[in-house]
């Protein structure tokens, strides 16, 4: 086959993000209506051989870091060993993983055995009352207890949380989370929220930006920031006078989709070029059809041709796509 995963725009495609289910056990304002979604019907959802012989092909045509997603993918049935068949695909280089944390408690042991590479936790609250407003349920102590058992693994590094920052609520939870930068070896990330909620409640006034937090945060403690990959989407800031690495992940206010190496492919077997894609290349059709690898990966090229120059969230006319993020994978 043809050299790496290229688009029409000169970026090289190297990063992979896997939804492995639409669903969720929690229901973040940012993210998810409180009454759920429509689920997909169980025969819909990529098996998991479906997902191995994709990722090996995507991964035979150039992507080397993988990321699994949801919706929750601890919610999935038998998860860990879907992480273990992906863990013996030759050629990935770093395997990763999004989660809510709450079923990590459980979790955690199987998943390092089954080796995953590393972990993002989302929180966006340190404090139950709080936390429980954001994600409507209340596990903020769950939670944390997932944390502490995934970081019990040493060869699980780095483990990062993850706070979605949203104006009128973040603000009052910047000093609990640099604390919690700088008291424990988690990176904290601030990501800005983006119109990918199923409340349709995004306003660009409700984005608060990494660049209003950081300064917040230079005021009281003074920040270094480190160099960085072209294609990271997190500023990395260390604390100048201690230990502890804060990082603002800025998609709204400053967006990186220049650098932009990622694909998603969601649950149901569609990739997706763009977090904001409004059209998507079904996958699944053509697999279960009896498509051969070279018949997938000219699909999947294709497609990867044609990914988005970048997302218009600022700009007049935006249209988000029906998808929420719970639906895409983060
Ligand atoms: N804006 C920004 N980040 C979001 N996430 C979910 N919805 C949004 C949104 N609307 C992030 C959460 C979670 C990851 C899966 O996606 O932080 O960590
Ligand atoms: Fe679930 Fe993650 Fe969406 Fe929250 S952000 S509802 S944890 S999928």
């Amino acid at each position: 086959m043809e050299g790496p995963l290229h688009d029409g725009h000169g970026r090289r495609i190297s990063d992979l993000r896997v939804s492995v289910t639409d669903r969720c056990n929690f229901r973040c304002q940012y993210c998810m209506p409180a009454e759920g979604l429509p689920w997909l019907e169980r025969e819909e959802v990529l098996s998991f051989e479906e997902i191995a012989r994709l990722v090996s092909l995507l991964v035979e045509i150039g992507i080397e870091d993988v990321r699994l997603t949801g919706g929750e993918p601890l919610v999935r049935r038998g998860f860990p060993d879907l992480v273990a068949m992906l863990g013996a695909i030759e050629g990935i280089h770093d395997l990763a993983l999004t989660t809510n944390g709450y079923l990590l408690e459980r979790d955690a042991e199987a998943l390092a055995v089954a080796g995953i590479g590393r972990v993002n936790v989302s929180v966006d609250s340190l404090q139950r009352d709080r936390f429980f407003a954001v994600t409507r349920r209340d596990a903020l102590p769950q939670v944390l207890r997932g944390l502490e058992a995934i970081a019990a693994h040493p060869q699980v590094r780095p483990v990062k949380v993850n706070a979605v920052a949203m104006r009128d609520f973040t603000e009052e939870e910047v000093g609990r989370f640099c604390e919690l930068a700088r008291s424990t070896s988690f990176q904290v990330r601030f990501i800005e929220f983006m119109p990918l909620d199923g409340d349709r409640a995004w306003r660009p006034d409700s984005v608060l930006t990494g660049e209003e937090l950081r300064s917040a945060i230079e005021e009281v403690h003074p920040l270094e920031e480190l160099p960085r990959e072209p294609s990271a989407t997190a500023r990395v800031f260390r604390f100048a006078d201690g230990s502890g690495e804060i990082g603002f992940i800025n998609p709204v206010s400053e967006p990186f989709c220049a650098d932009c190496n990622r694909l998603r492919l969601t649950a149901e077997g569609k990739l997706r070029t763009c977090l904001f894609s409004l059209r998507e290349t079904d996958l699944r059709g053509p697999l279960r059809a009896g498509a051969g690898d070279e018949e997938l990966a000219a699909l999947i090229r294709d497609a990867v041709w044609r990914k988005e120059l970048k997302h218009r969230v600022n700009e007049p006319g935006f249209q988000a796509p029906v998808r929420t993020m719970s639906a895409i994978g983060g």
